[in-house]
């Protein structure tokens, strides 16, 4: 599909301040429009970022057929754009859009407009540690009816946004064991943003308590943990790395994925099988859990420090000891950021 190219006069980068940069308030020139009507991708159109205007009776807002992604790209010391595994998060919209009777997405759309995409904004990936291009696809509803059923008409965007840390300071997480962010037959594993608004009350009143987020529990008895809000969580006992397994509740978290094969390779016992809470709380009253870590691509590795049960707040270790997690961080920078060799076909360049 030809992508159709249209450049703003004049760029916003100047205005940016990236020594103050707030996680998703700062967008990109630029951004990629495709459209789906009569059963086929229409056109496919990068233009300057920029408002939308749609009818009040768009599906979306209503019923929430809406799904999302999110993946990274670096700048490289040789100025290079390196794109962290892409194309898994291509596949994992596939799956969401199934699951919310949304259209494929063609590769050629989101990979060749991602690079067109890259190609363009290139000045605005930032080139110092710790930074990187968040990039948001996303696809959503547009018929304007209000009766339920799947849309017939679709907007794919993906636009981008500077970014430095998700979360600035170690985090405080609270188990939940009330509120349910997904159940077993649900949509849980799709990248759906309904998925997130559900997550918010509850997240809302865990931040009244002090906390940054939650850790969810299975939906059916709260016994299990799941994940985290905005990342997969981990811990870490004597040589064990362990994790909820995937299902149709959590998101099938590319950082996960690798992190989980850096900890295989490095000859770690890596347990993804149902982790009870009481197992967890067991360890931390008994002071032997090494660490508790979020994994995610706009977290990344997310250090835990304190997680709240039934009242009650353990404290994790001090964040030096904690070898896994932090030789974890250090080499997924390394390989994103170009330093040392990609030996896992997880960079993508857009320029090559
Ligand atoms: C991501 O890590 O990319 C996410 O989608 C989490 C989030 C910011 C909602």
């Amino acid at each position: 599909m030809n992508i159709e190219i249209q450049t703003t006069a004049k760029s916003r980068l100047p205005e940016v301040d990236f020594d103050n940069l707030r996680f998703g308030h700062v967008f990109s020139d630029h951004m990629l429009v495709a459209d789906y009507a009569d059963g086929e991708w229409k056109s496919c159109k990068i233009v300057p970022f920029a408002p939308l205007t749609f009818s009040p009776a768009m599906a979306t807002l209503h019923y929430g057929q809406s799904i999302f992604e999110g993946l990274k790209a670096y700048k490289s010391e040789q100025g290079e754009i390196l794109v962290f595994r892409p194309y898994d998060n291509y596949k994992r919209m596939l799956r969401s859009a199934e699951r919310m009777c949304m259209p494929p997405i063609p590769e050629e759309i989101f990979m060749e407009g991602l690079r067109e995409l890259l190609k363009l904004d290139k000045d605005w990936i930032p080139q110092r540690e710790g930074y990187s291009l968040y990039i948001r696809p996303f696809m959503f509803a547009t018929d304007e009816f209000i009766g339920v059923r799947p849309s017939n008409t679709y907007k794919f965007i993906i636009f981008t946004c500077p970014v430095s840390k998700y979360y600035i300071e170690p985090v405080k997480v609270k188990i939940e064991t009330h509120y349910t962010r997904a159940v077993a037959g649900g949509t849980g594993y799709a990248k759906a943003a309904g998925n997130y608004a559900a997550s918010l009350y509850p997240a809302r009143l865990a931040q009244q308590q002090g906390y940054h987020q939650l850790i969810w529990t299975d939906g059916k008895t709260h016994e299990y943990i799941e994940e985290a809000g905005t990342m997969n969580i981990m811990f870490r006992k004597d040589n064990r790395i362990i994790t909820a397994p995937l299902s149709d509740s959590i998101l099938a978290g590319i950082t996960r994925d690798s992190v989980l094969t850096l900890a295989r390779e490095w000859g770690y016992e890596v347990e993804e099988r149902p982790v009870p809470v009481k197992e967890i709380i067991g360890y931390l009253e008994e002071g032997s859990l090494s660490a508790a870590f979020g994994v995610g691509t706009a977290a990344t590795i997310a250090h835990i420090v304190t997680i709240g049960y039934e009242g009650k707040d353990y404290q994790l270790p001090p964040l030096e000891g904690r070898v896994f997690a932090n030789r974890v961080l250090k080499t997924l920078d390394d390989i994103k950021y170009g330093r040392v060799e990609d030996t896992h076909g997880w960079i993508w360049k857009p320029e090559a």
